[in-house]
């Protein structure tokens, strides 16, 4: 099933050049207080309009139109959706004949027997995460005391973003990104061992992303370079706080009470205005694609606020999920 949660639980819906895409979250307590101006500055973070975003230009005005009464929420489920106002779905009819290189075109047809939306990539389109945000401004609420920060370190391999746009946009390419998020406050105790630990459950989230390649936490891939007495966080207090981070805040799948912290791999969009091999469905041979349209030309740019709600939404339900488990009161002998 396409849905995310065990007690926050939802559902994003919506195809790019359909009606609108939201998010349907269930399992929201009651009481939250929440107003249509919570989520504008989340929402302009992934808006386009910065130099490597697409000329598409949405509001992104979210209507909520379940769950929320006299400016709280209700506890029954919470949709939320954004009307498409700026579409134009003639720009990707070849995509069917000639499905893009990287993209879901094909993949997508094959899983829907051709009945998907294929209109700006339809349900594939990173439109969608529009309603990914705005879960992520409504799980923030459940985590006070809890601070996001996230940034795109670096896009084709330089720290210098707008020089590896420029230099993207002249060759008529697009380019990947590194987004790092750390989560600060956090309190020790989430998550499970095993198959609920923090990082898989947090990565599975990340990876609802279109684009998302890879991800990593604290020393991650370049801890199979180091040795134990280098990557071995010294505990250097009674409260679990270490003196160095290699773990990026989580032991045996469990938050340790030191910050959340983690980086994300998101690949170059595939539509670009290069020409590109692929394959030819009505000629039933190879030929070349050319892609017009109006395209990201750096996905990590709006994917990073769309990843910070993805890491919130799970800590939110982790959080909702602490306050079921802690049934018997920790032991009161010292060690
Ligand atoms: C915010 C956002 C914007 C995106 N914009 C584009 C785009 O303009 N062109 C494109 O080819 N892919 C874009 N993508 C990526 C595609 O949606 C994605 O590559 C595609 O659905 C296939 O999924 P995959 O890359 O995870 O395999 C975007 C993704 C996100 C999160």
């Amino acid at each position: 099933m396409n849905s995310l949660g065990t007690l926050f639980r939802l559902e994003i819906f919506g195809e790019s050049h359909g009606p609108a895409v939201g998010v349907l979250i269930d399992g929201c307590p009651a009481g939250l207080p929440l107003a249509v101006a919570d989520f504008e500055p989340d929402l302009a973070r992934r808006r386009a309009g910065a130099a490597g975003t697409t000329p598409r230009r949405e509001a992104d005005i979210p209507e909520v139109v379940s769950g929320l009464f006299e400016g709280h929420t209700t506890g029954t489920p919470l949709l939320i959706l954004f009307r498409n106002e700026d579409t134009r779905p003639g720009d990707y009819g070849l995509f069917r004949r000639m499905p893009r290189p990287g993209h879901a075109d094909l993949s997508g047809a094959i899983r829907y027997g051709g009945w998907n939306d294929p209109r700006g990539s339809g349900h594939f389109s990173g439109r969608v995460t529009a309603g990914l945000v705005a879960a992520g401004v409504v799980a923030k609420k459940l985590l006070p005391g809890v601070g996001f920060s996230t940034r795109v370190l670096e896009a084709g391999g330089l720290t210098d973003v707008e020089a590896a746009l420029r230099e993207a946009a002249e060759a008529g390419d697009s380019v990947g990104g590194l987004v790092e998020l750390r989560v600060a406050g956090l309190r020790p105790g989430l998550g499970e061992p095993f198959f609920g630990s923090v990082e898989g459950l947090l990565a599975q989230a990340f990876f609802a992303v279109p684009g998302v390649r890879g991800v990593e936490f604290g020393d991650g891939f370049a801890a199979a370079r180091m040795r134990g007495s280098a990557h071995n966080d010294p505990i250097v207090s009674r409260d679990g706080r270490t003196s160095r981070n290699g773990a990026g805040g989580l032991n045996g799948g469990i938050t340790n009470g030191n910050e959340l912290v983690c980086r994300v791999a998101v690949k170059p969009p595939s539509s670009i205005a290069r020409s590109q091999t692929t394959y030819d469905f009505r000629a039933d041979a190879e030929g070349s694609l050319a892609i017009g349209g109006r395209h990201d030309a750096c996905i990590a740019l709006r994917a990073a606020v769309a990843l910070e709600a993805a890491a919130a939404v799970v800590l939110a339900d982790l959080a909702l999920m602490a306050e079921t488990h802690a049934f018997a009161p920790a032991r009161k002998e010292q060690p």
